[in-house]
């Protein structure tokens, strides 16, 4: 008798503790057969999978290369035709830079059923962390999450002016290397240059540190400070709120301690 197809879940884990994820992110962990995780995904979190769970790490960590998109969409179609159930990890919410629209697609497209449980997107965390908020009445009335990286590594070339609002808190995923040029794209769309800004790095987490600069110094501050970890950039008059309760070897200009 052909095997029941399982289903796939595109599980958000947030930004990397435990208690940061949903009940119905811990439930689909902690119930997995199959468990395909990013690098971002925590040691604690993977450790609510159960014993016979197969684990496949499909992000780079630890020095090791990441599997192509084309791989993982494959592996994901192999497991669930095995009929497993299988949760697809990964860091923060899958619907924000997450590749889950393009997962979804290949799977339904080879006839298995797909659901998404949100997550707590690194902007979320940050904000809570470091005590400002994203929106904030009469001050930012709008909010942007927007990548300052293309696939290939290099910095996205339009779409700015419409990043360069005053009104706007924009934040930007994976712009960690590209903060100089990010800063000069948005100065050169009227950006004012005195706008406060902060590069968060490991938001959510304990090691979390903060750095708390101008649009102008963006770029130079967030170089010296040489980050490992994941870092967002915040962009926005809300940025002057934040206060620098892990900064200690940062230089923390504009926060309140
Ligand atoms: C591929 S995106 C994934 C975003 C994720 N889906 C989310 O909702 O947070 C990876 C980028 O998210 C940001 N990021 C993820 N986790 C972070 C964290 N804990 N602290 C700061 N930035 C983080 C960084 O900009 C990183 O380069």
């Amino acid at each position: 008798m052909p095997l029941e197809m399982g289903k796939v879940r595109l599980v958000g884990a947030g930004p990397g503790t435990v208690d940061l994820m949903t009940v119905r992110a811990l439930r689909a962990v902690e119930t997995a057969q199959a468990l395909l995780y990013d690098a971002l995904v925590a040691d604690e979190i993977l450790a609510l999978a159960p014993a016979g769970c197969v684990r496949i790490q499909t992000g780079k960590r630890a020095g090791k290369t990441s599997m192509k998109q084309e791989t993982i969409n494959r592996l994901m179609l192999r497991l669930a035709r095995r009929g497993l159930n299988v949760v697809r990890l990964k860091g923060g919410d899958p619907s924000v830079f997450g590749r889950s629209g393009e997962e979804r697609a290949f799977l339904e497209a080879h006839g298995v059923e797909v659901d998404v449980v949100p997550g707590v997107t690194a902007a979320s965390a940050a904000a809570a962390q470091f005590a400002f908020p994203l929106s904030h009445r009469g001050e930012a009335r709008r909010i942007a999450f927007a990548t300052a990286r293309v696939q290939d590594g290099s910095v996205v070339e339009g779409g700015w002016s419409g990043l360069a609002d005053a009104e706007t808190t924009l934040i930007l995923y994976m712009a960690r290397d590209a903060a100089r040029a990010a800063a000069a794209r948005l100065m050169a769309e009227g950006r004012a240059p005195g706008t406060p800004a902060l590069a968060v790095e490991n938001a959510g987490r304990e090691d979390a540190r903060i750095l708390s600069t101008t649009l102008s110094m963006l770029g130079e501050d967030v170089e010296n400070a040489a980050f490992s970890g994941p870092v967002l950039l915040v962009v926005g008059e809300v940025a002057s709120q934040a206060r620098a309760a892990y900064a200690p070897s940062l230089r923390a200009a504009s926060a309140r301690s």
